[in-house]
């Protein structure tokens, strides 16, 4: 026996089985969120969602969006979407039938990360160019549905958080999502996109009626197909929820002249939950080191525990450290897995879902990093520590609405929350994740709260919102 272990020990040396199962120890007791933590986030979470509400400038903003009470299904027309999420950017032809039945044509950019570092204007500038091109497609004798010299209303998904004072304007508080295109932030995007529009001809009639959050989008258009849904999240590339108010629970823009029992959304901004100060949420040393290598060190703090743009990262700087100390692939060539953000949180779901024993696609996964070979051993610990950054993800999103839940009071009836966003779609496991971590956080009561699979709200939602405004506007309402 001896004789064999040096032979494999000479070619390339790795961890053996029990170290892994060492390591994973550690880092279990580092990223598990017991019921008992869990519980202990819900109620800070829940003051700092009520003190949004009173006083402007909070970490966790609670913007209203001047998005009034729920749909009708009545809304009918075409409108124009543009939807500049983390990743694409996107231009759909929404046609709402005024049956609660729509129809929606989109064409999907891909934004570089060149575009989203570089000037506003530009960034503005390349939005229009795409809406000017999509609307070009689309009108004409024969080639569309987009009739000329008729207006036509355009629901602006930015999904950013903005101050508004209405619904068509936007303060841009602060880029989030790894974006930091220079002269925006304070700036209203509203009236940047507007400058922009009017660079080309052909967007003349295009009117931009409405500037929403796609949480807010998703709220309006979850419940426009499911009448249950009370409140939306979006887990993807960044992690925000949104949910319908009373406004006179608005207490900081109360004296507005607007009806007290009227019905607004909020977008929550949540993912700056705990930002700055950093009392409230569990970090690691991995966690710390993502927030501070990034590009806006403090911020977000919630979601760079949460959304997929940080997850895979996550993974990475547990290995890189393991890699140091010279307990994982001594010898191998490791320098593409040392590349900041090069393992993409899609390999952790990938990882999650490897039906193989041998775990094939986890070779595949280390393969791509310049042939990195790996033993069985090492890859159930790689599976296992996707498991535990994905489950607390899963389980600090359950705390976020756990925490809405428990704010309006939604508990004893229950209701639906509509969830979209990459993590949510595609990540194996994460809607179960959330619904056991609601148990933990009420109890069985907690089966009451379902989430399920979004209406696309930064298509047809923002739509719906643009018909809903143009109707408000049309009959003389605030
Ligand atoms: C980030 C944004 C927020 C958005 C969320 C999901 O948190 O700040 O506005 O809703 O990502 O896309």
């Amino acid at each position: 026996a001896s004789h064999t272990r040096t032979q494999s020990n000479a070619s390339v040396p790795h961890a053996t089985k029990k170290t892994m199962v060492d390591h994973l120890r550690k880092y279990e007791s580092l990223f598990t969120l017991t019921p008992q933590r869990m519980r202990i986030i819900v109620d800070s979470f829940v003051e700092v969602l009520e003190i949004g509400l009173k006083e402007f400038g909070q970490t966790v903003p609670m913007i209203p969006t001047y998005v009034f009470g729920w749909p009708t299904r009545m809304e009918n027309g075409d409108f124009l979407a543009l939807d500049l999420g983390g990743t694409n950017l996107r231009v759909c032809l929404v046609h709402l039938q005024g049956d609660g039945r729509f129809e929606i044509t989109q064409t999907k950019y891909r934004l570089t990360e060149e575009q989203k570092q570089e000037d506003g204007m530009k960034l503005f500038d390349f939005c229009a160019e795409c809406v000017a091109n999509f609307v070009e497609l689309h009108t004409g004798e024969g080639r569309g549905k987009i009739k000329e010299d008729e207006e036509l209303a355009l629901g602006f998904t930015f999904s950013y958080p903005v101050n508004q004072a209405r619904i068509d304007h936007g303060e841009l508080i602060r880029w989030t999502k790894g974006f930091g295109a220079p002269n925006t932030e304070g700036k209203d995007v509203a009236a940047m996109f507007r400058a922009s529009m009017e660079k080309y001809p052909v967007l003349k009639n295009v009117k931009l009626t409405a500037l929403i959050n796609d949480t807010t989008g998703t709220l309006i258009a979850s419940h426009y197909v499911n009448p249950r849904t009370k409140i939306a999240v979006i887990l993807g590339t960044g992690c925000n929820a949104a949910y319908m108010e009373t406004v006179e629970n608005i207490t900081k823009i109360a004296p507005l002249g607007i009806p007290g029992e009227q019905q607004m959304a909020i977008n929550c901004e949540w993912g700056a939950f705990d930002s700055f100060q950093h009392y409230h949420l569990p970090r690691t040393p991995y966690d710390i080191l993502v927030d501070e290598q990034s590009n806006k060190p403090g911020e977000q703090a919630f979601e760079k525990l949460i959304s997929g743009r940080y997850l895979g990262e996550i993974f990475r700087l547990v290995l890189c450290e393991l890699i140091d100390a010279g307990d994982l692939f001594l010898g191998q060539n490791t320098y593409k897995l040392e590349i900041p953000y090069s393992f993409d949180t899609a390999f952790l779901s990938l990882m999650e879902s490897d039906p193989t024993d041998e775990l094939l696609t986890v070779i595949g996964i280390f393969t791509h990093f310049h042939q990195i070979e790996t033993t069985l051993a090492e890859r159930q610990f790689f599976r296992a520590l996707a498991r535990l950054i994905g489950r607390r993800a899963a389980r600090l999103s359950a705390c976020g609405i756990a925490a809405i839940v428990s704010k309006c009071g939604y508990l004893e009836e229950g209701c639906s929350v509509g969830a979209d966003g990459s993590l949510y779609n595609k990540y194996p496991g994460f809607a179960d994740r959330i619904h056991e971590g609601l148990v933990d956080v009420f109890g069985d009561k907690g089966k009451r709260i379902v989430t399920h699979h979004a209406e696309d709200g930064s298509g047809v939602g923002s739509a719906i919102i643009a018909a809903m405004t143009k109707k408000r506007k049309a009959d003389g309402l605030f």
